[in-house]
């Protein structure tokens, strides 16, 4: 279990501080060098027990943002500058920069990672017991009997069966699935729960139930969440605090109910009226073009081939992430300009 003080820093410290953070896919075909710039510059902080979202839709970066944070950094992708801090593990500026023995004292018992697709992800051939064993048992120091008990209480948190550590995992539905992937996420009681679209593949019912259970385990263990899902619905539902994406980069970041009361980025406001609403019977307007390649991106603001109020400036230079209201943070030359006037 875990010593209270030693893991304890000051309250007020954010658990996870994210700095310029830029990771990129390399690749060097026939000597020409392809950079996939996925993550570009990201900075923002996770405050404790809170629940932080992410959004942008497909290939804006979520996924490879998640992955360098939980440190699963591995060719051809590379982290090229930035940091990622961690209230439980200063002075290395990143999993991916600490040496294997930190990584494996902080993984499952600080931080955990419920990867994109981890429904499938459990080993086929081997049945869930196990599965609880390798990962878990090393960080609870109990004996094996305690430590099964214990298992079945976590378990019973998730609303699962004590019958399926015997099961293997094609066994089971895929929400029961997803829940046993959060009862191996929680059990050690983390206080970082990286969570990558952990509802996507599940029909509509079973995502709010697991969605459901997501806030009330992270309220029981006292963790934060780091949530990435391209779906706005689940953000209006779970999340305190909203980051948007666009191609690489954070655009936008306020409180969630913020963010949809008073989008101020044109990609924000987008996303937002472009949400189906009752009782409509017109198609929105969708945003002409695509999003860009992230081996060539446009210079400047990222969005600008699509934007309504594109000006020069935006060809040009990169919008700075700034405060705009108390605790409002946008991207956009057009909207901190109005501000400033
Ligand atoms: N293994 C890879 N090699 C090269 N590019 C990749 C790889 N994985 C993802 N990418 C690219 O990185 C960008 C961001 O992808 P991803 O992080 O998966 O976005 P999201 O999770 O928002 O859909 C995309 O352009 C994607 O094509
Ligand atoms: S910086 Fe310029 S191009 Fe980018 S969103 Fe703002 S107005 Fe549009
Ligand atoms: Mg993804």
């Amino acid at each position: 279990m875990k010593t209270m003080q030693a893991d304890r820093p000051d309250a007020a410290q954010p658990i996870l501080a994210v700095r310029d953070l830029r990771a990129y896919f390399r690749t060097d075909r026939f000597g020409v060098r392809r950079d996939v710039r996925a993550v570009d510059g990201i900075s923002f902080t996770v405050r404790r027990g809170e629940i932080y979202g992410l959004a942008g839709e497909s290939s804006s970066g979520k996924t490879t943002l998640l992955k360098t944070i939980a440190g699963a950094v591995r060719p051809p992708l590379e982290v090229v500058g930035g940091e990622v801090d961690f209230a439980f593990l200063p002075g290395y500026g990143g999993l991916h920069r600490a040496p294997a023995a930190e990584v494996a004292r902080i993984r499952w018992r600080h931080l955990s990672y419920i990867m994109q697709g981890s429904m499938n992800a459990l080993n086929p051939v081997r049945r869930l017991r196990s599965a609880f064993v390798d990962f878990a048992y090393p960080h609870i120091g109990v004996s094996r009997k305690q430590f099964e008990r214990e298992v079945i209480v976590h378990l019973a948190r998730l609303r699962l069966d004590p019958s399926v550590l015997a099961a293997y995992p094609h066994e089971l539905s895929g929400g029961m699935r997803q829940r046993a992937t959060i009862a191996l996420a929680t059990i050690c009681r983390p206080d970082v729960i990286l969570a990558d679209e952990p509802t996507t593949a599940l029909d509509v019912v079973v995502q709010k139930e697991v969605l459901g259970m997501i806030s009330g385990i992270r309220r029981e263990i006292g963790a934060s969440v780091l949530l990435v899902t391209h779906d706005l619905a689940v953000h209006a539902h779970l999340t305190d605090r909203l980051g948007i994406m666009y191609a690489g980069r954070l655009i936008e970041e306020a409180a969630t109910a913020e963010i949809f009361r008073n989008p101020l980025h044109p990609y924000t406001r987008h996303l937002i009226s472009s949400l189906p609403r009752i009782g409509d019977d017109v198609p929105r307007e969708g945003l002409a073009g695509s999003p860009p390649n992230l081996a060539d991106p446009p210079p400047g603001c990222r969005f600008h081939p699509r934007c309504p109020l594109a000006m020069d400036v935006c060809r040009r230079e990169v919008p700075a992430m700034l405060e705009i209201a108390p605790a409002h943070r946008v991207a956009c030359f057009a909207v901190n300009r109005s501000a400033e006037a």
